[in-house]
């Protein structure tokens, strides 16, 4: 059987493949922040988001092609948070998947039209795809609320820049899990619950999908701040040690690298228990899940 490293290899080849068609090199100066997002979504990243989708659509007999609109509006909406993230304003960047940043290999007012450029156009390939209209809003619904700023990817961010760090242990958990659920969390749970939507799933199989993806999406996190701590910069492809100098409150700035990963095996063997309500079908899900922990960058 092929590793997960290989499946998401492969998936990651016809993936930017498809990816690439959206994004055609134009001459004149106005396309400037077409040409950055381009710059910013091309650059690698592992594509985690999108197999994730295709994958909870397969579940349901809905195939890759059919999908693809929803899977490159949410690659384009990461691409865009990642852009964000990445400036002065926000975590002062200079790398990104061992390349400049898209305000530095640009400038800064260019990165913000960039990540709006990107924000815009996952709303316009998903609401041109080729999915059936019903479908089609509920996704678009969706995916603004997970992005959005009230329950969303944003509100999240909000938390992690301007939550103080003087604050009751206890309380600190329960703000951890609530930032990271939604600055990371939303866009992972994003594409588990698209297949159901479009599959017609059923209830308890979306409930499943969800607490999978609930599991992944803090252990995730959780594996990106400890390989803030202890991961080789060059396979990073980001600058490390930056969480603590900025003072982010997260799992290993209070508990530390070995009781964090302590509590992402867990969080993963728990995703792991619950997607097996898939049978067989699960079998990639455990695979991704496994790698999530054990991921190198
Ligand atoms: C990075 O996400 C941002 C976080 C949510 C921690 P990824 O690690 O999935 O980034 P790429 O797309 O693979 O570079
Ligand atoms: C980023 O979290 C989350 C989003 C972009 C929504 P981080 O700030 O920890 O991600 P990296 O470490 O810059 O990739
Ligand atoms: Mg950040
Ligand atoms: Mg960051
Ligand atoms: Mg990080």
């Amino acid at each position: 059987m092929e590793s997960i490293v290989e499946i998401l290899s492969q998936y990651s080849d016809k993936f930017n493949k498809d990816l690439e068609t959206y994004f055609p090199r134009c001459e004149g100066i106005q396309y400037r922040a077409f040409d950055a997002m381009r710059y910013s979504i091309t650059n690698g990243g592992k594509r985690l988001r999108p197999f994730l989708l295709t994958k909870s659509s397969e579940l349901f007999g809905v195939d890759y092609k059919s999908s693809l609109g929803a899977s490159i509006a949410l690659e384009l909406i990461h691409s865009y948070s990642l852009v964000h993230d990445d400036l002065p304003c926000m975590d002062n960047d200079d790398f990104r998947r061992g390349k400049p940043t898209c305000h530095k290999q640009y400038d800064e007012a260019t990165a913000v039209l960039a990540g709006d450029g990107l924000l815009t156009y996952a709303f316009e390939i998903l609401s041109n795809s080729c999915i059936e209209d019903k479908k089609k809003i509920k996704l678009i619904s969706l995916l603004s609320k997970l992005a959005g700023a009230r329950e969303g990817m944003i509100a999240g961010q909000v938390l992690d820049l301007f939550t103080e760090s003087n604050i009751y242990i206890d309380k600190k958990e329960e703000i951890i899990r609530q930032t990271q659920a939604l600055k990371t969390g939303c866009l992972l749970k994003y594409p588990c619950i698209c297949g159901c939507i479009l599959g017609d799933g059923s209830k308890k199989e979306e409930e499943t999908l969800t607490k999978y993806a609930d599991n992944i999406g803090l252990a995730f996190q959780i594996t990106d701040d400890i390989l803030d701590v202890i991961g080789d910069e060059k396979i990073v492809g980001k600058t490390l040690k930056k969480d603590e100098k900025q003072n982010k409150l997260n799992f290993v700035s209070i508990y530390g690298v070995e009781k964090a990963q302590k509590q992402a095996l867990r969080l993963i063997e728990e995703a792991i228990e619950v997607i097996d309500y898939f049978g067989t079908n699960s079998c990639e899900f455990k695979l991704l899940a496994k790698y999530i922990l054990d991921r190198k960058y």
